[in-house]
């Protein structure tokens, strides 16, 4: 299979307007697919790379899971099957979901036992690029994830083509609980100091990453998208990476940026956009005639991601190595972005500020010095703006995704894009602006898989 092949592993989600019970299946219906609906099945899997096979956890047996497909105002229906050793949950990430299908354990669900079954049946209210993964220690980190796209049914963006893309960072071995997560993670900084400084922020160090995955494939064998000269094509990128920011770029040409992690926003050209773990950026391009490179530079380590644009089938395929020149070019920022004013959010009734921080151990992060075992609670009350002061305090940048929400970027105090996820530089402070319209207890935490596991986990709520 190659990555023009991704719709091969697709499978289109059939929506209905109607909001249908919530809950567990029934026994007797556990490996029907549910109606109207898909199955996810988690379990213990080999799965290719390109050039290797590796033995992990996977959703359907494919690295990134199946493609689930949706249109706003519609209802998304997946039946999670567990059949891993170990209880699991799926999240939505970025979906302004029911509090009971967040996939939150021990917030808003219990995890989902070995050989059980959970109904996942929610509203998709906005169109965007999202997408799932366990929400169980390091699961995610195992290739537990997968796209969702939510269509706009009445999209006002012309295009000919759209492409998934999913970038990841793969380690082999990664243990499916928090526990062997933590245990291999301290085993490694025990005895290596590259290591340990990596899995404290992914900027200064290098966790050695096996590889760099575009759509579950390696650059030793890429991915591959075709298209057309002069198509006009949405890329849809996804960082679902546990511990890469990636700089990305394509060869030739320059890159529209219409949308950040499902809104969208007023479109700016650039030549590269850094996409933190969690975050998702929607590029317009407008394509030659040739073979071009797709490249994720891993920010700060000295790999990349690599894929393959082709429109011309005589084009010869560019090397993993090739210079970009586009990845010294104009640089995304968060200041050239704005939201649409539809989407702007009033000024807020109060601020709260959650510093960023760093036990002196430095295997431990915190929110407001707090630890996710007795985390740091924010109070809202429903109906109000709030604005949340982030101010990282520490040596390590976070990309902090608030679930539940979209909230809006303040920028040297100009609006700016509505967004989930957002990273903080070290020593940076961003503000923002969260409307409280829909209650429940929500997770808030820095999307470094091992920070969110070594503390750094909050929640916002409110009735
Ligand atoms: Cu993408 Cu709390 O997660
Ligand atoms: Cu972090």
């Amino acid at each position: 299979m190659n990555g023009s092949a991704w719709s091969s592993v697709s499978r289109r989600l059939f929506v209905t307007g109607m909001f249908a019970a919530l809950g567990t299946a029934p026994a007797s219906a556990v490996a029907a697919r549910p109606p109207g609906g898909v199955l996810l099945r988690a379990r213990p899997a080999t799965v290719s790379l390109g050039k290797r096979d590796v033995s992990t956890w996977a959703y359907d047996d494919i690295l990134p899971g199946p493609l689930i497909e949706a249109t706003a105002g519609g209802v998304v229906r997946a039946r999670l099957i567990n059949d891993l050793p170990a209880p699991t949950t799926v999240h939505w990430h970025g979906i302004r979901i029911d509090p009971r299908m967040d996939g939150a354990p021990g917030y808003t669900q219990p995890p989902t036992q070995p050989g059980g079954t959970f109904d996942y049946v929610f509203r998709v209210p906005d169109a965007g690029t999202y997408f799932y993964h366990s929400h169980v220690g390091m699961q995610n980190d195992r290739g537990l994830y997968g796209p969702l796209i939510v269509a706009d049914p009445h999209e006002p963006l012309g295009y000919d083509q759209e492409v998934t893309v999913v970038l990841d960072d793969w380690l082999d071995g990664v243990a499916g609980t928090p526990d062997d997560a933590l245990k291999r993670l301290n085993a490694s900084t025990a005895h290596d100091d590259t290591m340990r400084s990596a899995v404290l922020g992914g900027v200064t160090g290098e966790l050695r990453h096996s590889y760099y995955l575009v759509n579950g494939r390696m650059s030793a064998a890429p991915a591959t998208f075709l298209s057309r000269p002069g198509r006009r094509v949405r890329f849809r990128v996804i960082n679902a990476a546990a511990d890469t920011a990636f700089r990305v770029a394509l060869g030739g040409h320059r890159l529209t940026v219409t949308h950040t992690d499902g809104f969208p926003c007023a479109p700016v050209t650039v030549d590269t956009a850094l996409i933190g773990m969690g975050e998702r950026y929607d590029f317009l391009v407008t394509l030659d005639s040739g073979a071009f490179p797709l490249v994720a530079m891993a920010e700060g380590k000295s790999g990349r991601a690599f894929a393959v644009v082709r429109t011309a089938r005589s084009a010869v395929t560019p090397p993993t190595n090739v210079e970009v020149p586009q990845l010294n070019g104009r640089r995304l920022k968060y200041q050239d972005l704005d939201a649409r004013r539809a989407d702007y959010l009033r000024p807020p009734s109060r601020t709260v500020t959650v510093k960023l921080g760093m036990r002196p151990s430095g295997n431990e992060w915190t929110l407001n010095d707090r630890l996710a075992a007795d985390p740091l609670r924010v109070r809202v009350d429903r109906g109000e703006t709030v604005r949340i002061v982030l101010d990282n305090q520490s040596p390590m940048w976070h990309p902090m995704h608030l679930h539940g929400h979209t909230f809006q970027l303040r920028v040297s105090g100009q609006r700016g894009p509505r967004k989930d996820t957002v990273n903080i530089l070290p020593r940076e402070r961003l503000n923002i602006d969260v409307h409280a319209d829909n209650p429940g207890e929500w997770m808030f935490h820095c999307h470094n898989l091992y920070h969110q596991e070594q503390g750094m986990m909050g929640v916002l709520g409110y009735g």
